[in-house]
């Protein structure tokens, strides 16, 4: 099948199941990729920094011409159920400006598969015009770099077009203007996924870390032609009690390198 035929698909009319961790009405999600709007997968693991979520949506809802859908693993909502004032419920994060998608394990598997239903993994991966994942957890990075994917997140990653043969890299200005989308030369054009770790700081000196990371910033790195961005952790005194590095990069320059890959400070709506 030929490329041109796969971004030829009827628009879709998922339905996020009713699941334990949010209530709210059941309502048709479609999956447009001509609706003007720049689209931001944004992701969350089981570290300590989910609590960080909210404070990036709202940073990012400057930005009307955003929309942002959500995948939170099973560890990531226990970070985010209301329960502090700087934790709030699934259900007002939802509720936030730019929100219109928020999906857990669960919705994959709404119906039994029958043939002529879509595959979640596989819309959202279309869907996304980037694909960020603040906080990436040492479980989930190890994961990632082994090729795992039994949850929701994992098979979006591991069914991303590495190839840059599958999907459309749209037309957003700020994933045209950067050389390191372009990749190297000869190669096509990729979207990309920035990943944030966080971690304890043991978890983050552990030798095991830096070779995954290598994977992620060499082997599959942007600046070698890929489709990863690592944004490195920073060092300080860790919820923990421990003092030292793993910590996520401040949530603020990761709304920053966002606007920046994504050309939210200088540009409207998706040409
Ligand atoms: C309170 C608490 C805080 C945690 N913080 C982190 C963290 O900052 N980074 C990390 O890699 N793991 C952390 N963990 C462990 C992960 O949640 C655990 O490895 C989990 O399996 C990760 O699953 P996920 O990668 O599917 O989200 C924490 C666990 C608990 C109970």
């Amino acid at each position: 099948m030929s490329a041109a035929e796969i971004r030829d698909l009827r628009p879709l009319h998922l339905e996020a199941v009713q699941h334990q961790h949010i209530s709210r009405p059941v309502s048709p999600i479609p999956f447009p990729l001509n609706d003007s709007k720049i689209h931001l997968l944004l992701c969350a693991t089981g570290s300590v920094a989910t609590i960080k979520i909210p404070n990036i949506i709202t940073a990012l809802s400057a930005h009307p011409n955003l929309s942002i859908r959500l995948i939170f693993t099973a560890s990531a909502t226990n970070f985010l159920a209301g329960q502090s004032a700087e934790q709030p419920s699934l259900q007002d994060i939802a509720a936030l400006p730019n929100v219109d998608g928020m999906f857990f394990d669960e919705d994959e598997w709404r119906d039994p598969w029958v043939r002529g239903n879509h595959i979640l993994h596989i819309e959202l991966r279309r869907w996304a015009d980037i694909m960020v994942v603040a906080p990436l957890s040492a479980d989930t990075l190890a994961k990632i770099t082994q090729g795992w994917s039994d949850n929701l997140l994992l098979s979006v990653i591991r069914a991303w077009d590495t190839t840059g043969e599958l999907d459309v890299v749209r037309d957003v200005p700020g994933l045209n203007g950067t050389d390191s989308i372009q990749g190297q030369a000869g190669s096509k054009r990729k979207k990309r996924i920035l990943v944030a770790p966080a971690m304890n700081t043991a978890m983050w000196l552990q030798p095991i870390t830096k070779k995954q990371l290598d994977v992620l910033n060499e082997e599959w790195g942007v600046k070698n032609g890929g489709w990863f961005e690592v944004l490195t952790p920073m060092s300080k005194e860790l919820a923990c009690g421990d003092v030292g590095g793993g910590a996520m990069k401040d949530w603020r320059e990761i709304v920053e390198v966002i606007e920046d890959r994504l050309g939210l400070k200088s540009s409207g709506a998706v040409a």
